[in-house]
């Protein structure tokens, strides 16, 4: 299996580096896993200008020419995504923060659906689960295996400490080793579902702000393939339609807003 190891420590070979070769060693024996690591504080990812064009009219249109897209092309190849950042001010550190907002389109048209993905925080020992929750949705599409957080202080460790820690690693490690050997793209669950109906949903409603989510959406029941059973089908849209008829006022309507200043 191949495993994309994407770290997000500005220090690049730190703590978060040690626990992921860990991980790595871990699952090494248990078979075959071959780790690629990608530094972001290396890697040729430009800083986000906030132009909204990979959300609003597609990814292709991103002014920025770096190493976007081949990023995107090995993650698709990954069947595991290791995202692994140091807690900074019980948040994700700046590189891993643009990692995030550079890939936000795959939020809009999700497409990481067969890989599974670790999440790995480390920090001096506060903001370890925040910085994991930020992680969380980094990836439109894929599935979160586990949540591996570890205290990272600079000082020496307590045997009890880094017993409980090792073993929280050995059990990250063989999670995601078992989830990265199934490749199916399952049924969606009744959520997952639902998060379709509502995306297409608001696609179709925006398509003169939101062009390439309404190319996206066009012509699929689902992201993929698959079968949807008609009694969930039937229960997830009415449900979507009933919450699409509540959150009208969220428009589109007829006001241009913020107001222009008046002259
Ligand atoms: C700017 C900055 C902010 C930090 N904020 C926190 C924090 O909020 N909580 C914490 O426990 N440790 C914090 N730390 C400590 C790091 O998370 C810790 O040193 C971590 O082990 C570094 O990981 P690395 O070696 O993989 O880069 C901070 C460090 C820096 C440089």
């Amino acid at each position: 299996m191949k495993i994309l190891a994407i770290m997000g420590s500005p220090r690049g070979r730190g703590a978060g580096y040690k626990i992921v070769k860990m991980v790595e060693e871990r699952m090494k024996a248990m078979g075959d896993a071959e780790f690629e690591y990608l530094f972001l504080k290396e890697a040729d990812l430009k800083p986000c200008i906030g132009c909204f064009n990979c959300v609003a009219r597609g990814e292709d249109k991103c002014p920025l020419k770096d190493a976007r897209a081949d990023i995107e092309k090995k993650m698709l190849e990954a069947d595991g995504i290791i995202l692994s950042s140091p807690g900074y001010v019980q948040n994700v550190s700046s590189h891993m923060k643009n990692f995030m907002d550079r890939f936000a389109y795959t939020n809009h048209r999700l497409r990481f659906f067969r890989q599974k993905v670790l999440l790995v925080a480390n920090s001096g020992g506060a903001g370890l689960n925040e910085t994991l929750a930020a992680m969380r949705i980094a990836l439109g599409g894929a599935r979160v295996v586990h949540e591996l957080g570890v205290g990272t202080p600079p000082w020496p460790q307590t045997i009890g400490a880094v017993a409980k820690k090792e073993k929280a690693i050995s059990f990250a490690a063989e999670k995601f080793y078992r989830a990265c050997l199934d490749t199916s793209l399952p049924s969606p669950t009744f959520n997952e579902y639902m998060r379709f109906l509502i995306q297409r949903n608001v696609a179709f409603g925006c398509k003169e702000w939101l062009p390439a989510d309404f190319e996206f959406y066009s012509g699929k029941d689902y992201f993929y393939e698959t079968k949807i059973s008609p009694a969930m089908g039937a229960a997830a849209r009415t449900l979507v339609g009933l919450m699409m008829g509540m959150m009208k006022d969220m428009g589109p309507g007829e006001v241009k807003w913020p107001m222009e200043a008046k002259k």
